[in-house]
């Protein structure tokens, strides 16, 4: 981030600033199993993708983000996911899950910072997918951008960030949320590997 963006973007860097670590040891676990060398490879990093984004589901229909993201239900890609799946003829796992439900506000900005970011590394994943003859119609259709450009929707999505009034203890609980959501899917990682 430059300075500017810091200036302008205050909450987005203290999220950012908090979750690096967090960051890059998800990311070095996530391409230390070589995800792109072959299909089953592939399949282990969606499976670890779908334990993570069926739990954060609920969130995108959830009334309180929706007064602050207005377009937050089509930004949800969990079906596009379910899609990649069936592709490879993969079971998909069903049932209740609304645990996020009950958050606040402030934690379920957290959760779906660490969500939405993960859309910026998708873009850097989505070059490798070649490889394996993957496509936004086949096996990797979860890792395409929205219609409007992955920089238009995170703009958004920052300034919305930015907008909601927020007390300093409730922006302590937002960047917990974000912390608590990256060890989530740090445990959907190790968890996918374990079983592996
Ligand atoms: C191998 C896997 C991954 C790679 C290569 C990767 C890479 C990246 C890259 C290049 C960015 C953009 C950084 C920038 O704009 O300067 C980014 C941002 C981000 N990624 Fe990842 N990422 C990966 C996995 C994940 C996962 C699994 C999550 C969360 C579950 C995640 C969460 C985020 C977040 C929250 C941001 C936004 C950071 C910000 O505030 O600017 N990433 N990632």
């Amino acid at each position: 981030m430059t300075n500017i963006v810091k200036q302008q973007y205050p909450r987005m860097t203290k999220l950012r600033s908090v979750t690096t670590d967090s960051h890059q040891s998800l990311d070095d676990k996530v391409m230390s199993f070589k995800p792109f060398d072959s299909n089953e490879n592939y399949i282990k990093f969606l499976n670890f993708q779908y334990r993570l984004m069926a739990k954060v589901a609920p969130l995108y229909q959830s009334k309180q983000l929706i007064s602050v993201f207005n377009d937050l239900t089509s930004r949800c890609r969990l079906d596009y996911l379910k899609q990649d799946l069936i592709d490879f003829k993969q079971s998909i796992s069903t049932g209740e899950n609304n645990e996020l439900n009950a958050l606040s506000l402030p934690a379920a900005i957290g959760w779906l910072y660490v969500i939405e970011g993960s859309k910026l590394g998708a873009a850097v994943l989505a070059k490798q997918v070649g490889k394996l003859d993957l496509s936004d119609e086949f096996g990797a259709r979860f890792l395409a951008g929205p219609g409007n450009g992955r920089g238009n929707a995170w703009r958004e999505f920052m300034k919305s960030v930015e907008s909601v009034n927020l007390s300093e203890q409730e922006e302590e609980t937002m960047l917990e949320g974000a912390l608590n959501a990256f060890n989530f899917a740090h445990t959907c990682i190790d968890n996918g590997l374990e079983q592996a």
